[in-house]
């Protein structure tokens, strides 16, 4: 006897989705369930292309269905479908589901750096994914991206933001020549930051990064004020000064009613390239345990190692310069858990299912 779709669906009721503890069929990521002989082919539909469970889920549900009495082969293709967190309002950008925040923490710790390579990553893993360099006095991302003409802009004078390695940029760099000072008050940083939000050809976006200068000052404030985040990511070293620093910046957003997404901790350890032996040179550890402490999930450490620097300094990110450079890795990993954060984040201000139901 022919297996039936009901069966299928109560096989595929056993997999769990690991980061919303539920069940994929309840969740409704289950589409198009076709059945042919002893064959069963079914859609799994993730809330991110980057769901670091992707492989596992497909794994398992596969194995249930093949599992079933009458099926030889259980086929699952894996697509994805990035809702937004926060309900249309008069603020949101049309087109944008997620704007992500990556900053306000201490200078130089690496925030910059973490706002490329996550970007980056999330466009490998198949995301739409935008970049804002937020960054107004110090514009640091057209070099870590190799951009070095201006953006075209459109005839009703909106920008036109230049595609590099999948990610769709605007910088302050792009409109002033590279050894020009911005020289701008509060309010003028705040109408620039209105402007590559709302005046830019963004198109359709999955995740909107935006790279956040040091500090809880201006731009942070008026980025959080200016469009409904998504949430925020918080990039720290691993020694006390920056770990405060870091404290500081969770108040700012759990005040703006912004979540908290996760910490990075960068430049977390070194291992020498000679000897292999591993050095914690800030110390090690840190990020996690003030995570931890503050109730706010931990993404991930990245190692200190000079292809980072010298992939920034070159225009080639690191995920793409040496991809499978552990730093490389680390920064992949750390995209995927920031990507399921968001999606928790989602599915507790959203109804289930999540996506459409299967018709029956
Ligand atoms: N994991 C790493 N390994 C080696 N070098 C790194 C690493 N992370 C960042 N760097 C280097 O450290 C320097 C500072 O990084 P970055 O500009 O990303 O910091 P930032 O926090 O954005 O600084 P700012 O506060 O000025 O905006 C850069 O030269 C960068 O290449
Ligand atoms: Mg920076």
């Amino acid at each position: 006897m022919a297996v039936t779709q009901e069966q299928v669906l109560d096989a595929l009721r056993t997999v769990e989705d690991p980061d919303l503890h539920r069940d994929i069929v309840s969740l409704g990521f289950i589409k198009d369930v076709r059945i042919e002989g002893e064959t069963v082919d079914f859609t799994i539909e993730l809330t991110t292309p980057a769901c670091p469970m992707r492989d596992q889920m497909k794994v398992q549900a596969e194995a249930c269905v093949a599992a079933l009495p009458g099926v030889t082969a259980a086929r699952a293709k894996m697509t994805a479908n990035v809702r937004s967190r926060v309900p249309p309002s008069p603020e949101s950008i049309p087109g944008i589901r997620n704007v992500v925040a990556v900053g306000a923490g201490k200078g130089g710790v690496g925030k910059t750096t973490a706002a490329v390579n996550l970007a980056v990553a999330l466009s490998l893993d198949g995301a739409r994914v935008g970049l804002i360099d937020g960054d107004v006095y110090g514009p640091n991302v057209p070099q870590m991206l190799g951009i070095d003409a201006p953006p075209e802009v459109t005839p009703e004078r909106r920008l036109v933001p230049p595609q590099v390695h999948g990610v769709k940029v605007v910088s302050m760099g792009m409109l002033v020549p590279p050894d020009q000072a911005v020289i701008w008050r509060g309010p003028m940083l705040h109408s620039a930051v209105q402007q590559f939000l709302h005046d830019v050809e963004w198109g359709e976006l999955d995740y909107l990064v935006v790279d956040l200068p040091p500090g809880t000052g201006d731009v942070s404030l008026s980025m959080a004020q200016s469009v409904p985040l998504a949430g925020a990511i918080l990039v720290t070293t691993p020694q006390g000064v920056a770990i405060s620093d870091v404290r500081k910046a969770v108040g700012m957003f759990r005040q703006l009613r912004v979540p908290v997404l996760g910490v990075i901790e960068n430049m977390s350890h070194f291992v020498c390239g000679h000897c292999g032996q591993r050095t914690d040179i800030f110390g090690h550890g840190g990020g996690q345990a003030m995570a931890e402490q503050m109730g706010i999930p931990f993404l991930g450490e990245i190692p200190i190692d000079t292809t980072v620097r010298l992939g920034s300094d070159e225009g080639r990110p690191i995920v793409i310069g040496a991809p499978e450079s552990a730093a490389a890795l680390a920064f992949r990993n750390v995209a995927r858990q920031a990507a399921a954060q968001i999606s928790i984040q989602t599915a507790r201000t959203l109804p289930l299912p999540l996506v459409s139901a299967p018709k029956s």
